[in-house]
């Protein structure tokens, strides 16, 4: 980005002028609202919406770093912690804490994983951790900056990750294994058992990456949907991410982070004693957090309920599974078996970047993914209302693709 420099304005702007201003930087946004954002929005209709905001606005100056002064945030915390444990079959010794979100909750696993191997004094050479092709980002980004390396093992040919390749690649230096539920790239479910077993056998860590499914997958269940056991209800489990921002549609900057047991837990905090103000201790990454945040996850978890969650949830599988039809009713093939919310599609016979850049010039952010090359949809109640459109402009787009024979001059490159 360039060195701009923006001196600060002499006077300062009134409100309304402001405002105008705001939404007006707004306009050329990504229409979320109508099902155009293909990710990065969790919308689950406007009164949760407006719940969270209520809630995050109440608690919008307290400061979740100084749980000594506020009590309430202390009480929300440990109990949105304790209404994530019952959901994920949390045994009478598991613990947890809020975090801001995914990279946190990972960042902290493999933290405390990388100070349990270090205590046990079994490495030989650079720790690392072994995860499949699929898992997020987020851990290759807490390697590099915990002085771990990470192991990428292939995917199998469903997508999932492979169990045998996950443990032929786990060796003494092994801090951490892990599996997704789902895994971003195709929303499969890895197979978390098998993973488990290996990562047992071995006396490693296992971390499940529940960052999109903690707070839908346990819904799922209880409506019949085939998913096999991903939480702590699998033996050798020790830690599980879960993002309340995601599909527990609380407010942004909200996540968990659960330990099968209390002394894994201790390794997700830090203490500090030698400076002149008196002890700090924390049990995340960043000190000052939004006791908004913290609020609005408390309030939206009570304000669904279980038959809230319930609700919304059906809609999202039957969104999905109606967008699964739809593209395959025009040709296009899923990548693996999504399901939950997300789904990745190809096209056996066309040039599916082009058909991206036709939808884009529909309107449609698209999401991408690689290898085989494929659209990507994370769905949530905006694209309810929109199937019949985004499929109609899809056919359109095929096409135009197949006029053109992907030669329409365009690049795109998958991104985030
Ligand atoms: C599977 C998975 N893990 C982790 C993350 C990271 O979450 P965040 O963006 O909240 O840091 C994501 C984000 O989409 C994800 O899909």
């Amino acid at each position: 980005m360039a060195a701009e420099r923006i001196a600060l304005a002499k006077a300062g702007t009134p409100w309304p002028e402001l405002e105008r201003q705001l939404k007006a930087a707004g306009e050329h946004d990504v229409a979320w609202r109508t099902g155009r954002a293909p990710a990065f929005i969790h919308f689950a209709g406007d009164d949760v919406l407006d719940v969270a905001k209520r809630a995050y606005l109440m608690y919008f100056s307290e400061n979740g770093l100084g749980l000594r002064a506020f009590g309430s945030l202390a009480k929300f915390e440990s109990e949105v912690v304790a209404m994530g444990l019952a959901l994920l079959h949390g045994g009478a010794d598991a613990r947890g804490a809020m975090t801001t979100g995914g990279t946190e909750s990972i960042f902290l696993a493999v933290k405390a994983a990388r100070d349990r191997a270090a205590a046990a004094g079994r490495r030989s050479g650079q720790p690392n951790i072994v995860l499949a092709l699929s898992a997020h980002p987020a851990f290759d980004k807490a390697a590099h900056f915990l002085g771990l390396k990470t192991v990428r093992t292939p995917l199998a040919a469903d997508f999932r990750a492979d169990p045998q390749a996950i443990a032929a690649a786990v060796t003494p230096d092994t801090v951490m294994v892990v599996a997704s539920a789902p895994a971003y790239p195709h929303g499969v479910m890895d197979p978390i058992a098998a993973i488990a077993t290996a990562a047992a056998e071995r006396g490693v860590w296992m971390h499940v990456d529940a960052c999109v499914g903690g707070y839908i997958a346990p819904f799922a269940r209880k409506l019949g949907a085939p998913i096999e056991p991903f939480d702590f209800a699998v033996p050798g489990v020790t830690s599980i991410s879960a993002d309340l921002h995601k599909y527990g549609y609380a407010a942004k900057g909200a996540s968990t982070l659960f330990f099968a047991d209390a002394a894994s837990f201790a390794g997700m905090s830090y203490s500090f004693d030698n400076w002149p103000r008196g002890q700090y201790m924390t049990n995340t990454l960043v000190g000052t957090r939004a006791g908004g945040a913290i609020a609005a996850a408390w309030a939206v978890m009570n304000y669904l309920g279980e038959e809230g969650y319930l609700r919304v949830t059906r809609r999202v599988l039957d969104t999905r599974e109606a967008y699964e039809q739809g593209v395959e009713g025009l040709g296009f093939r899923t990548l693996g078996r999504p399901e939950l919310s997300i789904l990745a599609f190809g096209s056996p016979s066309h040039d599916i970047a082009a058909i991206g850049r036709a939808m884009v010039r529909r309107g449609w952010l698209t999401g991408h993914v690689k290898n085989p090359p494929g659209l990507h949809l994370m769905l949530n109640l905006t694209h309810e209302p929109v199937i019949g459109e985004y499929l109609a402009d899809l056919a359109a787009s095929l096409q135009e693709a197949a006029r053109t024979g992907g030669d329409d001059g365009g690049a795109l490159k998958a991104v985030y």
